[in-house]
């Protein structure tokens, strides 16, 4: 059942799961992942979230077996209120299919959540292992080289309008990433159901596309194409914001 919207009883990070949608609204990048679920049979959403592409994939008409995972209880009881596909809470590493998959995909910069390098293997062997041989996986990272995170913070808020009709403010602190790539990130919200400020803190990890290509090639991934932005532009990597990457499980 899906957590209730109740702000006093709300933590920092409950909020921010039950917000995604409102924060996180459809656009671009979800038309991007939404083709490629359209031209396939059998897919699997690593890091689904709130299963709001796989939702959209059926309602448009998808006929095939879709399945997401979330290891995230608060997002995937969002999914749940769907039966528009199988849904499971785990990380991408525990993953238990063998082989049932043409496509796999990491959307909303989700492959970001693996933070060290024995989860992104683990992860990256069980999603090969999800996949039938020639099956394609697509996922975006932010490019480190762009620096995003340089404005995430109090001088750049913005605003969402909770399940209740409140207007809340938010904005991002960070001091940037630490030697492996992870950025510890803040979230802090205001509103009028709170006298002070909800917190909610994550880690994030930037790699450069050098180092995912390896990390692709090890688990036995071939990358078949690299854009730079969701309208399939060239990777720029010194400009494009994300990375986005199909490759193919040999
Ligand atoms: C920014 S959200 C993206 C959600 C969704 N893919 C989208 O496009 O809206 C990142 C998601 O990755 C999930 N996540 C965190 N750690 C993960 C892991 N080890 N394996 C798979 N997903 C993970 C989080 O719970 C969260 O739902």
């Amino acid at each position: 059942m899906t957590t209730a919207y109740d702000p006093a009883s709300l933590d920092g990070e409950t909020l921010d799961s039950l917000l995604y949608d409102r924060l996180n609204p459809w656009g671009p990048c979800d038309d991007f992942y939404l083709g490629l679920v359209m031209e396939a049979g059998r897919v699997l959403d690593v890091g689904c979230g709130t299963g709001a592409i796989l939702r959209r994939a059926r309602a448009e008409g998808h006929a095939g077996r879709l399945a997401g995972l979330d290891p995230d209880p608060s997002m995937l009881d969002q999914a749940r209120s769907s039966d528009a596909a199988e849904w499971l809470l785990a990380p991408a590493a525990g993953a238990p299919w063998h082989g049932e998959f043409d496509l796999a995909f990491m959307s909303g910069n989700a492959f970001q959540c693996l933070l060290d390098d024995a989860d992104t293997r683990a992860s990256l062997a069980a999603v090969r292992r999800s996949l039938a041989d020639g099956g394609r996986f697509a996922f975006d990272t932010r490019n480190p080289a762009v620096r995003e995170w340089r404005d995430w913070n109090p001088e750049h808020p913005y605003e969402v309008v909770d399940p209740l009709g409140a207007r809340l403010r938010l904005h991002h602190e960070t001091n940037g990433p630490d030697s492996e790539g992870v950025l510890a990130v803040r979230t802090i919200f205001q509103g009028p159901h709170w006298d002070r400020p909800l917190v909610a803190s994550g880690s994030l990890r930037f790699v450069p596309p050098e180092a995912l290509d390896a990390q692709l090639a090890a688990a036995g991934f071939a990358v078949e194409e690299r854009f730079g932005g969701w309208d399939r532009r060239a990777f720029d990597p010194e400009r494009s914001p994300s990375a986005v990457t199909v490759a193919r499980a040999a």
